[in-house]
């Protein structure tokens, strides 16, 4: 036998040579969030460790996240009112707005600030986007309403905008109106293939969301695959900085695609019910947690994705800072 692959990976220290490349704290993004009308944090009991935050905690989970050395922190908003129009995503006193303001304030330019952008949390039918008369979600009348979501994400100092409504046009509309609004520098990081994923589940709980039915008639089919290039190229030509691939696990063939195709940098979203199933499985003794966490991780990383939206972004930060 002149081949011998084990020959690399008799100790630690040659595995390590031979690795073809880790996944580092600051590639990690924390999605986090901010709850109105609440003086307490508030556990989210599907998904054990996270929390619904008030301002204040949002602030002091933040420092904390970038302590550890993550580097992004992606911030969404439960708003005390809803209605139609999901009012609350654009006034400057919006939750969002305001916890964005407080993080900003907490980490500076420490880290990444990202602004989920979307309707979801704010209407109170818990779609995207607003309704026709019909009770569709009308594409073309949601697009000036994210525009002036970005600016106002924009002014409250997020440097990074997550879109993630999935509305045809949303990069563009928004791109225009931050140039517009001289926001030339903030980015715009697209949820381009973004499928309609029994995977949200336990986020529903997180963002108390209100939606009956689906979002099959905007979000991907989970049978499609080439079309998440379609959805991809797209992005990218309307100005989008980033683009993203959600949910992470199950989709790692749309990773390597999209990674293998473009130049520009992918993330992936390790989304809710990745990370409740992993949590549920080693709570009943049944898997090794923190093993499967870096392996999950790892293989989103080695599928080619440059970023990882993950709710253990603390806890992976320090496992990889120890490790090295
Ligand atoms: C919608 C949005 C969703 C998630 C992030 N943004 C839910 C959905 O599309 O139904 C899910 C994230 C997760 O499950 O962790 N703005």
């Amino acid at each position: 036998m002149i081949h011998r692959p084990r020959r690399l990976r008799t100790t630690p220290a040659m595995r390590a040579l031979v690795r073809e490349g880790a996944l580092t704290p600051a590639n990690l993004i924390y999605p986090m969030f901010v709850r109105e009308g609440i003086s307490e944090p508030t556990p989210i009991s599907a998904m054990p460790g996270q929390y619904q935050h008030t301002l204040e905690s949002l602030a002091d989970a933040a420092r904390e996240a970038v302590e550890a050395g993550v580097g992004g922190l992606m911030l969404f908003g439960i708003p005390a009112h809803t209605d139609p129009t999901g009012s609350q995503a654009t006034s400057p006193d919006g939750i969002l707005n305001r916890g964005l303001r407080v993080l900003r304030e907490a980490v500076g330019d420490r880290a990444v600030i990202i602004a989920d952008l979307c309707l979801d949390e704010f209407t109170s039918h818990g779609h995207c986007g607003v309704l026709d008369s019909e009770g569709r979600v009308d594409n073309d009348a949601t697009l000036p309403i994210y525009a002036e979501m970005a600016v106002q994400q924009a002014k409250a100092g997020a440097h990074m905008l997550g879109l993630s409504g999935m509305m045809d046009g949303q990069v563009a509309a928004c791109r225009a109106a931050l140039d517009a609004a001289g926001h030339t520098d903030v980015a715009i990081l697209s949820y381009a293939a973004k499928y309609a994923s029994g995977f949200y589940g336990p986020f529903r709980e997180a963002v108390d969301s209100q939606l009956k039915g689906d979002r099959r008639a905007y979000q991907m089919d989970p049978a499609n695959r080439a079309e998440a290039m379609i959805e991809v190229e797209l992005d990218l030509a309307e100005g989008a900085d980033v683009v993203m691939v959600k949910p992470a696990s199950h989709y790692l063939d749309v990773v390597a695609d999209v990674s293998a195709q473009i130049a520009a940098p992918v993330a992936a979203y390790q989304v809710s019910g990745e990370y409740s199933m992993l949590e549920a499985a080693a709570a009943n003794g049944w898997i090794q947690r923190e093993r499967l966490i870096a392996e999950s991780l790892t293989s989103i990383h080695r599928a080619g994705a440059r970023m990882i939206a993950t709710y253990w972004a603390v806890e992976a930060a320090r496992m990889l800072r120890n490790s090295l």
